[in-house]
């Protein structure tokens, strides 16, 4: 017997996805129609062609999760849509497509903030892989307590459910948060970016070095093999009174080199270069991170952070917080698995099921909201 499922809907940036997922976060299914092709020419998101591709890609979605998950609308207790923040004209089209399915298959609706989902991945066993525990230097692979009993993953260790309250980091292509969560709906910001997300910098400075779109992933693959100390580039904003982020200056700083090392090989940069440079970089964007994320933790008192959101994916950030954990045997770090640190609709069903649905009227009045806080 089928349990009561939450279908879940994200069309906030580039990525059209939806999910269905159990009250105790057990993902049926999932399918997510990624834009990135789409946009790579353009080195980023454009907005408008972004919302269109959505309005493609979306009914045939929920169709092939269906069939994935061997269900009908008779599974579904309610939808829970992303209403917020992202690119207004695709919110939109998850929000409308939501609010029809509602409406024709009489099911309650259930706004969610998609910085709360990231937030909530923890929360969601995705179909396959565990999410990350680092406690002492130790790496341990942990899931939510639906998918940790069972005999296919008993290995698993742990059960992934850090105390709240927790402080959490979401670094993603738009946002660069630090917050503090008492609940799964109740987050509040205490920093976050004064400039450039981080991931927004990671794409930028590999467009700059003719890396392309995205850029995260290829700069953490060279990163690895580089030598940081070979490259100038250095964390910013460390200073422990200033608590937001900034990441443009060293987007700046690293776009300069990338266009003197394009002057000085004009036949094309080497590949030891190119490696120096992103590690160069990532070292420096990472000590940001982790340093604003210790001083956070320290003023707060809190054990626990998490991080999430499509950076959270990064290798250099995880091992660098084995090596925060190791000095810090108090402190612990989780990562959701990297299927569910981008952008994806599990994390959205999975919340889903914590808030409320909205009353009827409310539902179909329901608008997006681009520049959606934390609540
Ligand atoms: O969460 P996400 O899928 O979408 C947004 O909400 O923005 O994050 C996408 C961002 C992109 O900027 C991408 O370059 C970055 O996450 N990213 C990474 C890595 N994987 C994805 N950045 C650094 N290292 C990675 N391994
Ligand atoms: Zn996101």
């Amino acid at each position: 017997m089928t349990p009561p499922l939450i279908l879940g809907i994200e069309s906030s940036c580039d990525e059209s996805a939806c999910a269905l997922v159990d009250a105790d976060g057990r993902v049926w299914a999932q399918a997510v129609a990624s834009q990135v092709d789409l946009h790579a020419r353009f080195g980023g998101v454009v907005p408008e062609v972004a919302a269109r591709r959505h309005i493609e890609a979306m009914l045939p979605l929920v169709d092939e999760l269906f069939a994935e998950a061997g269900v009908d609308w008779n599974a579904v207790h309610a939808i829970g849509v992303t209403q917020g923040p992202g690119l207004i004209g695709c919110l939109l089209v998850g929000l409308e497509t939501a609010k029809t399915l509602a409406w024709l298959h009489d099911k309650p609706l259930i706004g969610v903030n998609h910085l709360a989902g990231h937030l909530y991945a923890l929360a969601v066993a995705p179909p396959r892989g565990e999410h990350l525990l680092i406690e002492r230097g130790e790496r341990v692979a942990v899931l939510p307590a639906a998918r940790a009993g069972s005999a296919e993953d008993a290995d698993a260790a742990r059960i992934a459910q850090p105390q709240y309250p927790f402080v959490g980091l979401i670094v993603s292509g738009g946002h660069t948060s630090l917050v503090w969560a008492d609940a799964p709906d109740r987050i509040r910001t205490l920093a976050q970016t004064r400039d450039d997300a981080v991931g927004e910098a990671y794409d930028k400075v590999a467009r700059a070095l003719g890396l392309g779109y995205p850029g995260g992933p290829v700069m953490d693959r060279l990163a690895a093999e580089g030598d940081p100390e070979a490259c100038p580039l250095r964390a910013p904003m460390l200073r422990r009174d200033k608590p937001d982020f900034s990441f443009s200056g060293l987007k700046t700083a690293a776009g300069r080199l990338a266009e003197q090392l394009h002057a000085r090989y004009p036949e094309g940069i080497p590949e030891a270069e190119l490696k120096n440079v992103c590690a160069g970089f990532q070292a420096a964007a990472v000590e940001s991170l982790l340093g604003k994320s210790l001083n956070a933790l320290s003023e707060h008192g809190a054990r626990d952070l998490v991080v999430s959101g499509g950076v959270a994916c990064n290798r250099g950030l995880r091992r660098r917080a084995e090596d925060l954990c190791r000095r810090r045997p108090d402190l612990r770090v989780w990562f959701p698995h990297p299927s569910i640190c981008t952008d994806n609709a599990m994390m959205i069903a999975g919340l889903a099921w914590q808030l409320d649905p909205l009353p009827h009227r409310a539902a179909l009045a329901l608008n997006a909201d681009a520049g959606m806080g934390l609540g």
